[in-house]
């Protein structure tokens, strides 16, 4: 399939523009800065892109790429320091600029350079930058600029490669994905095959080869990443695959039928369903920290599962929603916010040496990616637009002891809660809104009793990875109604909190 290959040297965006590429309907991945060029000429790709990073290419440990890339005949976009690395590495100048330049700035496209094609002579670009390219390399010219940066665009046309001062990829550049586009199309030659259609027929065909006549068996959680995996693998493999749900007691009310309903009755898949509540509640008795809570569901989990897979019958395949985030490699440069994505915890999920061998379908799509495919395989979209929901499930909005008493509570106001978000037309466009449970108890009076019970506090927070969260300013009429509501209808309630703290320093989860 053809490609363009992106080289990652620490910037926040690669993710993005490897993103921006496939929405060209081109399929992009993320390499190391360092893979070498034989490597990547193996791959046969259309064009190289050079992300931005957090250098200097004059610092010690500054990330270099191989310089023969410059010879492999292959079209290079550099972006930002991509682009002074293009610089440096071909002979040219790169300094500090006079002043850090960060924010809008308009530039002047001068000439009539593939790159931008069909666009207007002045565009709004997003700048981020210190260094600059003072000197060009031989058989280079300025294609556009800025009032600061003359060579705020720069390119050798003959040997088709690129370098843009600015980030075309972010949505702060208007136009950048036309700039994306021209280069991948017009430049590199790309054509429109990455479409999730032409993704569904070759998976399956893939799943098939891979699969032949053994068994798969596949941990189905109910969310997005599990469902889409298990409904594209039974397309390709029918009653091949197994799908095993773990109903571990700390699910959102009503879950655990859903799951029956859609994946058993539904999609007629071949479901099965492990109720260890008792197994899980029995181990969470008298337990109060946080993480021993954790560990044991962690544990219990694994165990429950092997079990499990055990009753299924012997599967050669261990089939995951594994998806791109999660196997592009975070490379060791020094304030590159993608190696912290890695240390991230997920309790839930199953250990690497269980003896199957893995089948991932997925691993080669961002979320946005997986939730077309879903849709495309006919999932409901209560599930290609589910909200994340961890591994330890209500267990982490219980704070302290988790006991059948809490859960229920729970259970109901955080149904109330998800609810009144649907009505409200906010829930599919929030990361995450839930209830949390709070055994503090406090006074209040209903009717004309004094009561002494829990309170509940609101948690709705948007982010775009979960690394980072900032809590919704949900209106304040909705905010009434799940108050009322929530008090009114969860016996075992008499006071609603609302949870008004970012990530950081705290987390979405309470605990
Ligand atoms: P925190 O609470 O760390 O959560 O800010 C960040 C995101 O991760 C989810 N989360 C988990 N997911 N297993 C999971 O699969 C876990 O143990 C776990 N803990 C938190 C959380 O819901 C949020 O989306």
């Amino acid at each position: 399939m053809e490609q363009i290959i992106i080289l990652d040297f620490g910037s926040q965006y690669t993710q993005v523009i490897a993103r921006r590429i496939r929405e060209c309907q081109v399929f992009s991945q993320i390499l190391r800065y360092d893979t070498p060029a034989a490597k990547l000429a193996a791959l046969k790709p259309k064009g190289l892109i050079l992300s931005g990073g957090p250098c200097s290419v004059y610092d010690k440990k500054a990330p270099h790429c191989d310089p023969a890339i410059w010879k492999m005949g292959v079209p290079v976009l550099g972006i930002c320091y991509g682009m002074q690395l293009l610089a440096h590495q071909l002979a040219g100048k790169v300094q500090p600029g006079k002043k850090r330049e960060y924010g809008p700035a308009d530039i002047d496209i001068v000439g009539d350079s593939p790159l931008f094609h069909g666009m207007e002579p002045v565009q709004k670009v997003w700048m981020s930058h210190g260094d600059q390219v003072t000197l060009l390399p031989q058989g280079f010219t300025a294609i556009g600029r800025t009032e600061n940066a003359p060579h705020a665009a720069v390119a050798n046309e003959d040997r088709k490669l690129y370098g843009l001062q600015f980030h075309p990829e972010v949505h702060h550049t208007p136009n950048g994905k036309q700039i994306i586009s021209n280069f991948v199309h017009g430049v590199c030659g790309c054509g429109r095959e990455w479409t999730m259609r032409s993704f569904i027929e070759h998976s399956i065909q893939e799943i098939r080869q891979k699969v032949g006549k053994d068994k798969v068996i596949l941990g189905l959680s109910g969310g997005v990443d599990s469902s889409v995996a298990a409904a594209l693998i039974h397309k390709a493999i029918g009653s091949q695959l197994t799908c095993v749900f773990v109903n571990n007691g700390l699910l959102r009310k009503g879950e655990a039928e859903s799951v029956q309903l859609v994946f058993g009755k539904n999609l007629h898949m071949k479901l099965q369903y492990e109720d260890a509540t008792k197994t899980f509640l029995t181990r969470l008795r008298g337990i109060t920290d946080p993480e021993r809570k954790r560990k044991i569901i962690g544990h219990t989990f694994v165990e429950t599962f092997q079990k499990a897979t055990k009753k299924a019958g012997k599967a050669k395949f261990l089939a995951q929603g594994t998806t791109y985030p999660d196997v592009i490699e975070s490379i060791p440069i020094a304030g590159n916010p993608a190696a912290m994505i890695k240390s991230h915890h997920n309790v839930g999920g199953l250990p690497k040496d269980l003896g199957f061998v893995l089948l991932e379908p997925l691993r080669q799509l961002f979320k946005d990616e997986v939730r077309e495919v879903g849709a495309q395989l006919g999932l409901p979209k209560e599930i290609v637009w589910r909200q994340p929901f961890p591994g330890p499930g209500l267990a982490v909005r219980i704070l302290g002891e988790v006991t059948p008493e809490y859960i229920s509570i729970l259970q109901e106001a955080d149904w109330i809660v998800i609810e009144e978000m649907k009505k409200a037309d906010l829930y599919y466009k929030i990361w995450q809104t839930f209830a949390v449970l709070l055994p503090v108890k406090s006074v209040g009076v209903m009717g004309d009793e004094r009561t002494y019970e829990n309170a509940i506090a609101i948690r709705a927070v948007d982010s775009v990875d979960g690394m980072t969260a900032d809590w919704v300013r949900l209106p304040y009429d909705l905010l009434a109604r799940l108050s009322t509501r929530i008090i009114n209808e969860v016996k075992g309630v008499n006071r609603v909190c609302l949870d008004i703290s970012s990530k950081p320093p705290a987390t979405i989860e309470w605990e």
